[in-house]
C-alpha cells in the first residue's frame, strides 16, 4: 500500500491529462511545425506517426487504411506512389471533356433548382471518378441519386467527428456508405476517393461562389474552356493586367484552405524533467496536439496586407513572390502530391460550372456567405428552362 500512494499522487500531479495544444500561426512557424530541423528521413518518420496519431478518428469512421493514418514509411511511399500514378500524363483535353460531361450529366439531375453544394458534390465526384478512378466509366454512367448519398455521407461522417457519442451513428452511417460506393459501376476505394475528391469539391465550390459575378473572371474561365495546351494556358493572363485562372483558383485556396488546420499528435517535449523520468518509464505518457492553423496564417494583415479578408486574384500579380506563401497544400516532407495538378483541375471544372450556369439556362442564387463543407445556407442553382418549361405548361 505505501508504495502505491505515492504513484497515485505522482499519477496525479504528472500522469496523463488533456493533451497540451500548440497553435502554430506564423507562416514560418507552420513552416518549421511541418518541415522541422533536421531536415532528413527521420522527419518523414516522424511526420507520419504524429499524423497518423492526429487521423485516429478518421481512420476509425471511414475504415481509412492508407499513408494519412498510418505511420510506417512503406504505406507512404507505396499510396504517394498510387496517387502519383492517378495525375502523372494528364490528357487534359480529355478532362476538360469529362468535366463538361460531369457538369451536364448533373444539371440533368436537377429538379427546379437544387443546394449549391449537392451540386458541385455530385458534378466533382462524377469528374474525380471518371477522370482519375475509373477512366473506363463515362459520367452519365454513374447514377446521380447514389453520388448525392455518397457526397453527403461522406461530408456528415466528417461533420459527426466533432461530436464524441457519435461512434454508433458514424458505424451506420459508414455501412451506408459503403453499400453506395458498392453499387457503382465498378470499386470505388475510400481511400483514395477521400484524398481527392473531399478537399478537392470545396475548392471548386469556393471559386464558383466567388467568380461567378465577376465579367473578368467569367471571361478568363470561358476562354480557358476553349484552350489546347490547359495546363500552360490555366497560368497565363488573358491580358496583361488581369489574373490567370490559376490565380482565381490560388486566391480561393488562400481564402478558404480546405484544410485549414493540418494537425500532428505525439509525446510532449521541453517538460518538468521527473515528467520527463516518468515518461520515459512509459507509466504517464502525456501527448501534445501541433495544430497547423493554416487559415489564420491566410488571413494575416501582416502578410497579405490591409485587407486579407477580401477576394483579389490581382494580388499574386501585383506580387508574384505571395504564391509561395500559400500553404493550403502543407509543407515539407508530407506536402501534397498533386500541389501544382489540382489549381488546374479545379480551373477545368469551374470553367466547366461557369459555362452552365450562365444566367439563361442555369442560374446560381447567392446565399449570405461562403460556406465550407457545410454552411452553404441559401445557395441554389436554379433551372431557369425547367421553370420556363413549367410556366408554359401552365399558361397553355
Ligand atoms: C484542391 C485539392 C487538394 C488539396 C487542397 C490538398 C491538400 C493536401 C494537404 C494539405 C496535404 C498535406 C497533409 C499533411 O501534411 O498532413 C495533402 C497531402 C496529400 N495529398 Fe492532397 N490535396 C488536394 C488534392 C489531392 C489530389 C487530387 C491527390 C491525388 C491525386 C492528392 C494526394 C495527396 C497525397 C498522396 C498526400 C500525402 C503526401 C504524403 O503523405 O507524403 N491530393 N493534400
Amino acid at each position: 500500500m505505501s508504495f502505491v500512494a505515492p504513484l497515485i499522487l505522482l499519477r496525479i500531479w504528472f500522469g496523463p491529462k488533456d493533451p497540451s495544444v500548440r497553435i502554430h500561426r506564423s507562416l514560418s512557424g507552420i513552416r518549421k511545425m511541418l518541415h522541422p530541423p533536421p531536415h532528413g528521413k527521420a522527419t518523414r518518420t516522424t511526420q507520419l506517426a504524429a499524423r497518423a496519431a492526429a487521423n485516429r478518428l478518421l481512420a476509425s469512421a471511414f475504415g481509412l487504411t492508407n499513408t494519412f493514418v498510418r505511420n510506417d514509411i512503406e504505406t507512404n511511399a507505396a499510396f504517394r506512389c498510387r496517387a502519383g500514378d492517378l495525375i502523372a500524363h494528364t490528357d487534359w483535353l480529355r478532362l476538360l471533356h469529362i468535366s463538361k460531361a460531369a457538369v451536364d450529366a448533373s444539371v440533368l439531375d436537377l429538379a427546379d433548382s437544387a443546394p449549391f453544394d449537392e451540386f458541385v458534390q455530385i458534378a466533382t465526384l462524377r469528374f474525380i471518378i471518371c477522370g482519375l478512378l475509373l477512366p473506363d466509366i463515362g459520367p452519365a454512367m454513374l447514377d446521380g441519386d447514389a453520388l448525392r448519398a455518397i457526397g453527403s455521407l461522406i461530408t456528415t461522417i466528417w461533420v459527426s467527428l466533432k461530436d464524441k457519442d457519435s461512434s454508433s451513428a458514424i458505424d451506420n452511417l459508414r455501412a451506408q456508405l459503403h453499400t453506395h460506393l458498392d453499387a457503382l459501376p465498378a470499386p470505388v476505394e475510400l481511400d483514395l476517393l477521400i484524398p481527392t475528391w473531399e478537399t478537392f469539391w470545396r475548392v471548386v465550390a469556393t471559386t464558383v461562389a466567388n467568380v461567378e459575378q465577376d465579367v473578368d473572371a467569367r471571361t478568363t474561365f470561358s476562354a480557358f474552356l476553349q484552350a489546347h495546351d490547359v495546363a500552360e494556358q490555366s497560368r497565363v493572363s488573358r491580358e496583361h493586367n488581369l489574373p490567370s485562372v490559376f490565380h482565381y483558383v490560388l486566391e480561393c485556396l488562400r481564402l478558404y484552405p480546405p484544410v485549414s488546420h493540418i494537425k500532428r499528435a505525439g509525446p510532449a517535449k521541453n517538460m518538468h524533467t521527473l515528467s520527463l523520468i516518468t515518461q520515459a518509464l512509459s507509466l504517464f505518457p502525456r501527448n501534445t496536439i501541433d495544430i497547423a492553423d493554416i487559415e489564420r496564417a491566410h488571413r494575416s494583415a501582416a502578410v497579405w496586407g490591409p485587407d486579407p479578408t477580401i477576394f483579389d486574384a490581382s494580388r499574386f500579380l501585383r506580387d508574384p513572390e505571395r504564391t509561395k506563401d500559400v500553404l493550403a497544400f502543407g509543407h515539407g516532407p508530407l506536402k501534397c502530391i498533386a500541389a501544382n495538378w489540382a489549381p488546374t483541375a479545379v480551373a477545368v471544372v469551374v470553367a466547366a460550372i461557369l459555362d452552365t450556369v450562365d444566367g439563361v439556362h442555369y442560374r446560381l442564387e447567392h446565399g449570405p456567405r461562403v460556406g465550407g463543407r457545410v454552411g452553404w445556407d441559401g445557395w441554389r442553382l436554379v433551372n431557369l428552362e425547367g421553370r420556363d418549361g413549367d410556366l408554359e405548361l401552365k399558361i397553355m
